[in-house]
């Protein structure tokens, strides 16, 4: 996923310029919950393991993974956040060789612990979610991902702070595991924005939240 430069208010010129652009950009921006999920709803095994991530089902009249279309979607993202559990589950991937996602977009990483810190673009938060999104977040970044996992997301949702879901459903069901939104308290109505099929079985759906 590409950068986008956070678009910080700059201390020159006048505070109701900057007041202004301020509010422009929490208006326009949108924090988007992306995870991907097993047909049965979960997002990692118990143990926090996603081996069933890799699938080999076959459908012929799905769309193919086009690489420029989807580096240059990525770009479009200014700015990730994610819960401790699945940092460290990146950290690991990280230390097997298999790479960090996020390129270096600045990812925000929410919990209480000391944590190492492997790169710049990595920053701790822990508090209250909604000053930090509404707060933080927005007036510098117009598009926001929630990257997982399945407690900060329902925090997420919890909180009225998610405008759109996407929601990456693979070939599979693996019975018990970790859900997409944990412990979530009530219903949340959904608009269905767009569904697609790829060959490979995944069905990419998304979803905007309700007001
Ligand atoms: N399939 C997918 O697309 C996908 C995507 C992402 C993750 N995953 C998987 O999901 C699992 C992790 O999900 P999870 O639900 O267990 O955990 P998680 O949502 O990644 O992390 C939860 C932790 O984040 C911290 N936290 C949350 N809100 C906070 C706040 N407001 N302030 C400070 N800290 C806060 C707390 O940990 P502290 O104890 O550190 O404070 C909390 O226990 C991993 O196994 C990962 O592999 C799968």
């Amino acid at each position: 996923m590409a950068q986008r430069f956070a678009r910080r208010p700059s201390f020159h010129g006048v505070a109701s310029l900057t007041l202004a652009r301020l509010e422009m950009s929490h208006t326009d921006s949108r924090v988007t919950i992306h995870m991907a999920a097993s047909v049965d709803g979960f997002i990692a095994r118990k143990d926090g393991s996603v081996d069933w991530l890799e699938t080999s089902d076959e459908f012929a009249a799905g769309d193919t993974m086009d690489p420029e279309y989807v580096a240059a979607f990525l770009e479009t993202i200014d700015c990730y956040v994610m819960g401790s559990r699945t940092y460290e589950t990146a950290l690991g991937f990280e230390a097997k060789g298999l790479g960090w996602s996020y390129g270096d977009k600045p990812t925000f990483v929410l919990t209480h612990r000391d944590l190492p810190r492997t790169r710049d673009s990595v920053s701790f938060h822990a508090g209250e979610l909604a000053p930090f999104v509404n707060e933080q977040l927005r007036p510098r970044f117009r598009s926001i991902w929630f990257v997982g996992g399945g407690v900060l997301s329902a925090e997420c949702v919890r909180r009225g702070l998610a405008d759109d879901l996407r929601y990456s459903i693979l070939p599979i069901l693996i019975g018990d595991g970790i859900s997409f939104f944990e412990k979530l308290d009530r219903d949340v109505a959904l608009h269905l924005a767009e569904v697609k099929a790829y060959k490979s079985g995944m069905v990419s759906l998304h979803y905007e939240v309700k007001r």
